[in-house]
């Protein structure tokens, strides 16, 4: 039986996929070439500095490291921006409601996500009490497909992996999921996630049958 759960933020619990682009997008118009919306695939689940360095390379820029933590920052400054306008509404259907029915079944909740700005997102809206442990990008030094987030949540929630489901929708999630010995449902296309345990939409009506396998 699963006795936890860890939430991916960016695409699981909220869309900031747009957000992440817009400030992408914004920085690679400033350096002179256009990034579209299918390069912005290749950046979900991915940190901030390897998603510059994949933007840099659609460019064919190459830069020392000193300006790309410039642009690095400039980036998180639009993003910012316009996470700071994000509201309860901005919650991806059905997340609160599944969050509910763990907590009222007594199965523990996690987020696990490579975002710093984790907090941030959930405190505008309104989830920044509604996990049992936070591991954001600040604590972990691994990337997904690494499992480091995962296995430092699962120790936090004091459960070994087995007892814990993993929620992702980038492929780079579910594999780490996979590497730290934990089964994972995908939120999203059946086409991306294939590796997938479970495929899911989204949340929308979802009840606990969804957690027993
Ligand atoms: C992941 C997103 O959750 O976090 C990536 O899918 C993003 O697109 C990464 O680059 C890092 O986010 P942040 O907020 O620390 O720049
Ligand atoms: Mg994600």
């Amino acid at each position: 039986m699963v006795k936890g759960c860890i939430f991916d933020l960016d695409g699981v619990i909220v869309d900031t996929a747009r957000y992440h682009f817009k400030a992408w997008q914004r920085l690679a118009i400033g350096l002179g070439f256009d990034f579209t919306e299918d390069h912005n695939e290749r950046l979900k689940g991915v940190s901030r500095m390897a998603s510059l360095r994949i933007l840099l390379e659609v460019g064919g820029l190459t830069l020392p490291e000193h300006e790309m933590l410039k642009l690095a920052a400039q980036k998180n400054a639009w993003y910012l921006e316009y996470i700071m306008k994000m509201t309860p509404g901005d919650i991806l259907p059905g997340v609160p409601e599944f969050l509910e029915k763990l907590r009222i079944a007594g199965i523990k909740a996690a987020l696990g996500t490579a975002s710093k700005n984790a907090l941030i997102i959930l405190v505008q809206i309104g989830l920044s009490h509604s996990f049992d442990t936070i591991v954001d990008g600040n604590r972990v030094t691994n990337a997904k497909p690494d499992p480091e987030v995962f296995l430092l949540a699962a120790a936090d929630l004091n459960l070994s992996p087995a007892d814990c489901l993993v929620f992702e929708d980038a492929i780079a999630g579910v594999e780490a999921a996979h590497r730290g010995g934990m089964r994972c449902i995908g939120i999203g296309s059946p086409a991306i996630l294939s590796q997938a345990d479970k495929i899911i939409p989204d949340f929308k009506d979802v009840t606990l049958d969804l957690i027993e396998f």
